[in-house]
């Protein structure tokens, strides 16, 4: 490793971040971030914190899961690297399919289609979506439907289903077809609704208008995160997912769960569709299938869109998608040790409880900051709070203070993660009750020092 004045010196000086204003982050270089053990992270410095992003919502199993290493350094000895595209296949991605086949047999989905990350996942999906319809003879099966504050990833297909306006605006136009109803945003929506069943009723009602004013011939699929991640984590009433699943059926439309962050145990449940009692068409999964360790994920696919694609004798169904790294070998060896040790240590409850224990801890906090307007949390270890600057008018708070916390709290012993007025807080699943208190004393100090 280059020393650490190199380091600082050269700081965002020779690469632009994502999610980041290139002057920002000259002006403001960021945390370098050089070493980690179990749910801590270290700087250059040498300073220690809890992370409680969990690198950012994929590291799980925390920085020391040797089964993943391990399998990562035995299988860039073997075989580093195969392509699974027509003609060839690897053994990793053979016992992996299977593997997954069993974990989300409850979910009702039996294939897996491997990509790199969840932007490649969710467009994946998409594209599948309108292949099945166009096998199946309804070519005019197009369009898309998605939550307005949902985050699909930054593909162009991906980037027009999302629901919020900082990862749209500037790559204008965006794909056609794309139309977006209200999220089950209970602090915030046009309906001034606050009662989070009527307020799921509602959203349900814009869906169908949109349906009948799109035609339901016209849809390919709706696509939608079980909670609401990125977007401020909004989770929503239960239900919200078991209503749109009715509405898809009703209309021949397929719902695409996309539980990059979700999927393996992160709600509280092994994914956010089987938290809701939902079984989607197709799941984007990406991020925890390898603990973060290496850049993978897998589309999964329900039954009956299987047996459209398989039973097709008119080559309609040949797949025109796919990457270079779909079913790397080193991704999939990587992916079998961490589902293997997810389920091991069966993270879903340790998420449930402690999540539990993270959001009556905010809970506490809401008590004594006014800056603090919305608590969201209560389903495993996914966590917001929406900061505002005044909390009877819920007025947003301005852009500065949450960064200025985020700084505080980081000097105080956590990791936590702003985006826009939300403090974002997703650990990894092997969090322990001490780390949670940590994690709590951090912000607490923060909102203190502001
Ligand atoms: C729900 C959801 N979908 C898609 C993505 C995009 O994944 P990636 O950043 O791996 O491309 C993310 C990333 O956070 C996500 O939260």
């Amino acid at each position: 490793m280059k020393d650490s004045n190199y380091l600082k010196e050269r700081n965002a000086k020779s690469i632009w971040h994502p999610m980041a204003h290139p002057a920002d982050s000259l002006n403001n270089p960021p945390t370098i971030v050089t070493e980690a053990e179990g749910t801590r992270i270290s700087d250059v410095d040498g300073h220690q914190v809890v992370d409680a992003v969990g690198g950012l919502w994929n590291v799980n199993l925390g920085y020391s899961c040797e089964p993943v290493k391990a399998a990562i350094a035995n299988q860039l000895d073997r075989l580093p690297y195969y392509s699974i595209f027509r003609g060839t296949s690897n053994d990793c991605v053979i016992e992996l399919g299977d593997m997954l086949q069993d974990f989300f047999a409850p979910d009702g989905l039996t294939r897996a289609f491997y990509t790199s990350g969840g932007s490649d996942s969710v467009e994946t999906a998409l594209r599948l979506a309108r292949q099945y319809h166009k096998i199946k003879g309804q070519e005019s099966r197009t369009k898309y439907l998605s939550l307005k504050k949902g985050y699909h990833g930054t593909h162009f297909g991906g980037a027009s289903v999302n629901g919020n306006a900082n990862f749209r605006t500037a790559y204008e136009p965006l794909m056609p077809g794309c139309f977006h109803i209200p999220a089950p945003y209970t602090y915030r929506n046009p309906f001034n609704e606050t009662d989070p069943e009527r307020l799921a009723q509602l959203c349900l009602q814009a869906l169908e208008d949109e349906i009948a004013f799109q035609g339901a011939n016209t849809i390919a699929a709706l696509i939608m995160e079980p909670i609401l991640g990125a977007g401020g984590v909004i989770p929503p009433h239960e239900s919200f997912m078991p209503g749109v699943r009715k509405i898809c059926d009703q209309h021949g439309i397929l719902l695409i769960a996309d539980e990059v962050i979700t999927a393996f145990g992160r709600t509280g449940s092994w994914t956010g569709s089987r938290h809701w009692g939902v079984k989607p068409d197709l799941m984007c999964t990406a991020k925890a299938i390898t603990n973060g360790y290496f850049p993978f994920g897998a589309v999964m696919i329900a039954d009956h869109v299987v047996e459209v694609f398989e039973g097709d004798t008119e080559g309609k169904a040949a797949i025109g998608h796919g990457y270079t790294y779909s079913g790397h070998p080193v991704g999939a060896a990587a992916a079998i040790a961490c589902v293997t040790e997810t389920l091991r240590l069966n993270v879903k409850d340790n998420a449930a409880a402690l999540g539990q224990q993270l959001f009556e801890g905010l809970q506490k906090l809401y008590d004594d900051f006014d800056m603090i307007g919305d608590v969201r949390g209560g389903h495993g270890l996914m966590c917001a709070l929406e900061l505002v600057s005044e909390r009877a008018t819920k007025k947003p708070i301005d852009k500065v203070t949450p960064v200025k916390l985020q700084k505080a709290a980081y000097e105080s012993g956590a990791m936590i993660r702003v985006s826009g007025p939300n403090v974002i807080l997703s650990p990894p699943l092997v969090l322990t009750a001490e780390d949670v208190d940590t994690i709590l004393a951090a912000l607490r100090s923060g909102f203190q020092s502001l």
